[in-house]
């Protein structure tokens, strides 16, 4: 059976594979794209108070004609607009046009303000209030989420954080404490190894799985490696044919010794890993080498912070 749904803390359950709407142009084309992937099979549908096309992807969940109970929404407290959670989550229902989502996070722990105690209190009034089915978190870390814990009286059902072959062996002590706390996790960006690191050394253990199975597209394999870590995934795709194919990774199963080629290979960081390539200039010699370098390091840096804007919408003030 493919993605099967995994159940939460709290009794409710996540379809084990989500359609996520970042990066997708703001207007119809969130409609239409969502359109596309409920009508392949996708019943969970992931977005954001910063992705900015709450209203688009709601249009297409209503137009989709599903019962609401049985297409899964989440949407996430993005601190856009400097407004509180509690306006937020009005706001988001109100552009999704629901009267509830079935899974509210917070985004960021640094929009967790004035401090995670204070900030997850209030998730836990909507879901008592019962705006939303179920609450959690994105990119915490373990002390974030042993802070929110300390004084929580719901746990957090899920913590939604990039999962991928490159950054595995720094997640892994977040994927055993979320286990042992009863915290799903979510993986967002799986297909990293083929969209930003092209030709690194995960390559060739997902190509050789890919053959193994009967020549399936390496972006499956990758799909299947993070359900084998236990995640609910979240990918997305513009093509028609490649969410057929997402699904149908649901059956995919790897070999243990196929997810232990992809780790190693992981481990090993992804191509031309651009911060030790920069720290080489220690022994460089060359004051203009030097100065290139360190040029090249904060285009880097503010190439990040750039992108972290973009990701969470210009007006938040995270970084
Ligand atoms: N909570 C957070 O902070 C956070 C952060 C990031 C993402 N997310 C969520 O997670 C969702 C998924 O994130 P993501 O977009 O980074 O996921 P992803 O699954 O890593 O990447 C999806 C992209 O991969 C491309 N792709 C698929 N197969 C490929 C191949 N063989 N070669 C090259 N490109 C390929 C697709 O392009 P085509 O359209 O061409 O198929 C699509 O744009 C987001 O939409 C969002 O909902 C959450």
């Amino acid at each position: 059976m493919p993605w099967e749904n995994k159940k939460f803390n709290d009794g409710n359950s996540i379809p084990g594979i989500g359609f996520g709407t970042w990066k997708i142009p703001v207007g119809e084309t969130t409609t239409g794209q969502v359109d596309q992937a409920i009508s392949v099979g996708f019943s969970h549908i992931d977005t954001a108070q910063a992705y900015r096309n709450e209203a688009e992807a709601g249009k297409a969940i209503r137009e989709s004609g599903l019962p609401r109970e049985d297409i899964f929404v989440t949407t996430k407290y993005s601190g856009l607009g400097g407004l509180d959670i509690e306006t937020s989550i009005k706001d988001s229902l109100n552009k999704l046009n629901l009267t509830y989502v079935d899974l509210y996070l917070i985004h960021h722990p640094k929009l967790a303000v004035p401090d995670i105690p204070t900030a997850w209190a209030r998730m836990e009034a909507l879901k008592e209030r019962g705006l939303v089915k179920s609450i959690g978190v994105s990119n915490f870390t373990v002390k974030d989420v042993e802070i929110l814990l300390a004084s929580a009286k719901i746990p957090p059902a899920v913590n939604q954080i990039m999962l991928q072959p490159y950054n595995y062996a720094e997640q892994a002590s977040l994927l055993e404490f979320s286990a042992k706390h009863g915290i799903v996790i979510e993986a967002y960006s799986p297909l990293l190894p083929l969209t930003q690191y092209p030709g690194g050394p995960v390559d060739k253990p997902v190509k050789a799985a890919a053959t193994r199975l009967g020549g399936v597209p390496e972006e499956q394999v990758l799909l299947a490696w993070a359900k084998a870590k236990g995640a609910v995934v979240l990918t997305t795709s513009s093509k028609k044919a490649r969410l057929e194919g997402y699904i149908n990774a649901g059956d995919l199963v790897l070999t243990k010794e196929e997810i232990q080629a992809i780790d190693g290979a992981g481990a090993k960081g992804p191509p031309g890993c651009t911060f030790s390539m920069f720290s080489a200039s220690k022994n460089s010699g060359s004051t203009a080498r030097k100065l290139i370098y360190r040029t090249g390091s904060l285009a880097l840096l503010a190439g990040l912070v750039l992108t972290m804007r973009v990701y969470f919408g210009v007006g938040m003030d995270i970084m």
